[in-house]
């Protein structure tokens, strides 16, 4: 499907829309979720929590939003955290250079070059304002935190531009009162803000976002237990080489110097079955070792977890070797001892991350599950992700039937997100539901008033079952813990 179909769905059926839209001094970049955005996002987290945070015993902890203005001296993002921009001297738009020269010559330009090397390349293929042909002027650096005044006297302080920085500042308390030993990781779901200049495409490129960050500690000579990467051993990773895609076992890969070491090929292993868990087309993923030029300042090695949707290819997961450049950056600059024992030697541990972003990971899984078939509009989330589990209906709205839907549905809403309709033919109703994801919906007929049965149709295979009323919970127990639609 393509990213105008997601929008109209998104827009039409409350999954998500531009904040403040009825002012027309909205900033871009910022989005609001609607009632069934709020519900895909919190399915999304509890799934990332099941298939990450409990799978691998991980500790999770919620930080602030406001950091002091050290934290991010210390982490470099004062000095480093800033993109390539340049204004046009007539219209005054400013704009990123990298992108500018990248849609000007269908090449992709770093993110990171010398501001001289733009401005050679802005006069080499004569770049001019796409707005209004003016001249450009000189390249500079744009630092895209946002920066605030904390209390009367106007203390600065920072919005975290990632989550993370909390997890690195919190991590000396974190790992003596938890006894943590390495390796040892610690998640955190959260917002960050970052001041981009071109934010765009909805949830793809925005301001304020959300992220999943997972920061594994470690030892860099012990890494990882022998029996942990055995839980993973021969998976196939599908990773970007060359031009296309190849599936190489975790340990192939390690072995053949694709990924660095075992650590960092399982925890690679255990992002790629939770997008396919999270019903991503796994036809459409690929794990892409960065060049030298795309990697964030403070990485040593970096893959990026990519999934190709109308918008090309799109970057759900960071995921950084950071060695120990931020716990050295945080004691260098706070004085605090941020040395761990293990092995029997005091160690500042190393880092890897999986940085996730959330908003689009939520768009990426809407354009793969929504389909365009048989007449019918349908969003074939995995049941985990549905925002809601179950329609109820009466078939026809007279008689004693809505009476007996509305109990059914009383009960079943204690255990699951349910929603009753009446109105309209039932095709219809059942069309609603398809187009925002609901699994399966309760139909009551005029024989459920006689053998206490309901039908059960699956949206997937539009297929109906009866079933005994009784049995009903249950059987939506079964199909909310596995994986796969209702198979009826
Ligand atoms: N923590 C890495 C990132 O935000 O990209």
């Amino acid at each position: 499907m393509r990213y105008e179909d997601v929008m109209r769905l998104a827009l039409e059926r409350g999954f998500y829309a531009p904040s403040c839209e009825i002012y027309s001094d909205a900033p871009a970049g910022f989005w609001d979720y609607g009632p069934l955005g709020v519900a895909l996002r919190n399915r999304f987290i509890d799934l990332w929590r099941r298939e990450l945070i409990r799978r691998d015993d991980m500790i999770e902890i919620d930080g602030s939003q406001i950091m002091s203005k050290s934290v991010f001296v210390a982490s470099g993002h004062l000095e480093s955290f800033a993109d390539p921009i340049v204004s046009c001297m007539k219209c005054r738009l400013t704009l990123r250079v990298d992108r500018l020269i990248s849609e000007k010559t269908g090449k992709i330009i770093p993110e990171r070059m010398a501001v001289e090397d733009y401005d050679r390349l802005l006069k080499e293929h004569d770049v001019r304002c796409p707005r209004c042909g003016g001249g450009l002027g000189g390249v500079s650096m744009f630092n895209m935190m946002f920066k605030v005044r904390v209390g009367a006297g106007g203390e600065d302080a920072y919005l975290r531009p990632e989550t993370c920085q909390s997890i690195f500042v919190d991590f000396p308390r974190l790992f003596k009162v938890m006894r943590g030993k390495l390796p040892f990781p610690v998640a955190q779901f959260g917002k960050s803000f970052r001041n981009e200049i071109s934010p765009r495409q909805s949830l793809i490129r925005l301001r304020e976002f959300y992220q999943a960050e997972i920061e594994v500690f470690f030892n860099p000579k012990y890494a990882i237990d022998a029996q942990k990467f055995e839980e993973v051993r021969d998976y196939r990773l599908k990773l970007a080489l060359g031009e296309g895609v190849e599936e190489v076992s975790c340990i192939d890969a390690v072995e053949r110097g694709l990924i660095p070491n075992r650590l960092i090929s399982y925890y690679l292993a255990l992002i790629q079955q939770f997008y396919e868990k999270a019903g991503v087309d796994m036809g459409r993923f690929r794990v892409r070792r960065l060049g030298e030029e795309e990697k964030a300042f403070y990485a040593e090695t970096a893959f990026d977890v990519e999934v190709e949707t109308s918008l090309g290819w799109i970057e759900l997961v960071a995921c950084n070797y950071r060695t120990d450049y931020d716990l050295k950056g945080h004691s260098r600059v706070s004085k605090e001892d941020m040395e761990v024992m293990d092995g029997g030697e005091k160690i500042i541990p190393h880092v890897f991350e999986l940085s996730m972003g959330v908003d689009r990971s939520i768009y990426c899984i809407m354009e793969h599950a929504y389909h365009r078939e048989d007449g019918r509009d349908v969003l074939k989330l995995k049941p985990a992700l549905a925002p809601i589990q179950v329609g109820v209906f009466p078939l026809v709205n007279r008689d004693e039937l809505p009476r007996k839907a509305r109990e059914i549905y009383n009960s079943l809403k204690k255990d699951f997100q349910a929603f009753y309709d009446e109105s309209g033919s039932i095709g219809r109703r059942y069309r609603r539901q398809d187009e925002i994801g609901v699994p399966v919906c309760v139909t009551v007929d005029y024989d459920t008033l006689r053998d206490d049965t309901v039908t059960l149709r699956d949206r997937d295979s539009m297929k109906q079952i009866r079933i005994d009323i009784p049995k009903l919970a249950s059987r939506l127990n079964d199909l909310y813990r596995g994986e796969d639609a209702l198979q009826l």
